[in-house]
């Protein structure tokens, strides 16, 4: 961990993100259901940020959008890197370590902002670069080093002006993310002139006036260039994507979860799932899913916001906002919406939908079956075809079953209506009333057979 007091870490976000094409703000597109912000500031979090100040523009989109804790500063302009953390000053201590990061950089890791801070802090240098070394570098600040190694500026690419070929040349580049000591920074930061091809206050011009001052600046190589990725498109955003979506999995699979077929596999940050469930083919765990251990969950099944015990079985289904127990058994084909609660070893088998409805432990609805609003008990089985009327065209009403009752095949439940325990229900059934514990419930017309009839029967002409 850091041994430099937590650090302060300013992330830029007011840029204007023209680029996606998007009424969103670039910095709120998700990335694996995390809002883009959130990746960076997760990582400053777990790399033991004191505070975490984000740079928003003038017309505070980030405003209510950001994670607890997080604060926000304003940059009336768009002026520049340097003018960003300038509007953020406010936020800086003379004595702090001051860490920059960028909103639209969002694969940093803990690791990488603990091992600048540590780079920064052994070298006792004022101000520490954070580089990589790039195939193509179009575009990116390149880094002009000193004889001794020490870094003596930064000249920018973005726009023709700045550079001259031989520092076009050169394939060490800025990744944006630097380590500063506060005082300095806030210093530099006043002395800022917009003398350049675009006219902005770039933030590394702060560098070389800091060396004018005798002071150290150094550079810290990071060699996963895939860690300062940044989006500016929706390509690149897919691109980064990919590359969340690769750590999850990993993360996952190193403790013990077997992802069958990682391309067909979505798994949202966050979700937490136990050692050795399997994860099959064409399977999405999105938001605030969390499945215990020994799970199969898929082929072709989506969990959203859904809670899943021990050993439960899902295949072929969709499930939103469902709350499982452990050895509960799903679909194929099973339809589980918010609040569908699924007590231990029940069971929801083909074309059945439930939702906002407790199943008790053990009961089991194992074909073509609507179960909407109501309260089931334990070990009660429900015939297939069982529909639960809820809904009188006004109002929601709920049904509740006990425990130990045989719902015989296409009952219909006319709700509000309870049913005792013990109790059945006869096939074809519409029950609007009561059925007591341990009865028959039985509703529906009797058979009546005709004989004869087929004597009778009106011919087709010979
Ligand atoms: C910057 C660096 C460049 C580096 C590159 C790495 C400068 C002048 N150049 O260039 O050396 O190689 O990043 O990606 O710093 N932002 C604001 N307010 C502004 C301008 C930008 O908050 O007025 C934010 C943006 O939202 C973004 C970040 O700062 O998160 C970087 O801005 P961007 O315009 O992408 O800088 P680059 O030109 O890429
Ligand atoms: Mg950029």
């Amino acid at each position: 961990m850091l041994r430099v007091p937590a650090p302060t870490v300013l992330i830029l976000a007011a840029g204007e993100g023209m680029r996606m094409q998007s009424d969103t703000p670039k910095v709120l597109h998700p990335i694996c259901g995390r809002p883009m912000i959130g990746w960076p500031v997760r990582a400053a979090q777990e790399a033991g940020a004191g505070h975490i100040v984000v740079v928003d523009g003038p017309q505070r989109r980030l405003e209510g959008a950001l994670p607890d804790g997080v604060e926000l500063a304003v940059q009336e302009e768009p002026n520049g890197t340097g003018d960003a953390v300038r509007s953020a000053a406010g936020h800086i201590g003379a004595g702090d370590t001051v860490l920059v990061l960028y909103g639209d950089v969002p694969l940093i890791t803990a690791e990488a902002i603990t091992a600048l801070a540590q780079a920064h802090e052994e070298s006792g240098a004022v101000a520490t670069m954070a580089t990589m070394e790039l195939e193509d570098p179009a575009g990116y600040g390149r880094v002009i080093r000193a004889a001794d190694g020490s870094v003596e500026r930064v000249v920018e690419t973005k726009t023709p002006g700045d550079a001259t070929p031989e520092e076009e040349a050169i394939r060490e580049a800025n990744t944006g993310i630097y380590a500063f000591a506060g005082g300095d920074l806030i210093d530099a930061l006043g002395r800022l002139s917009s003398d350049n091809a675009q006219g902005e206050l770039y933030l590394p011009d702060v560098l070389p006036l800091l060396r004018a001052d005798g002071k150290l600046i150094a550079a810290h190589v990071v060699t996963d260039a895939t860690l300062t990725l940044g989006v500016n498109t929706r390509v690149e955003l897919a691109r980064v994507r990919a590359l969340a979506q690769a750590r999850i999995q990993r993360e996952h699979a190193l403790a013990g979860v077997t992802i069958v077929d990682p391309q067909s596999t979505l798994v949202d940050a966050g979700v937490e799932i136990g050692r050795d469930t399997v994860i099959e083919p064409s399977t999405f765990l999105r938001g605030r899913t969390r499945i215990g251990e020994r799970c199969t969950i898929g082929p072709l099944s989506t969990l959203i916001d859904t809670t899943v015990g021990d050993e439960t079985r899902v295949v072929h289904s969709y499930l939103d906002g469902a709350e499982l127990g452990s050895g509960v058994s799903v679909g194929p084909f099973a339809y589980l919406r918010p609040n569908a609660r699924l007590h231990d070893r029940a069971k929801a088998g083909t074309f059945v939908e439930i939702k906002n409805s407790e199943v008790g432990e053990g009961t089991k609805v194992p074909h073509l079956s609507y179960i909407g609003d109501a309260d089931i008990g334990a070990g009660s089985n429900v015939g297939a075809g069982t529909i639960t009327a809820n809904y009188d065209g006004a109002n929601k009403h709920r049904t509740t079953i006990g425990s130990g009752v045989k719902v015989s095949v296409h009952t219909s439940f006319v709700a509000p209506v309870r049913v005792g325990d013990g109790a059945y229900t006869g096939a074809g059934s519409v029950i609007t009333e009561d059925v007591p514990p341990g009865a028959l419930g039985i509703a529906r017309e009797r058979q009546r057979n005709v004989e004869g009839y087929a004597e009778r029967a009106p011919r087709k002409q010979r």
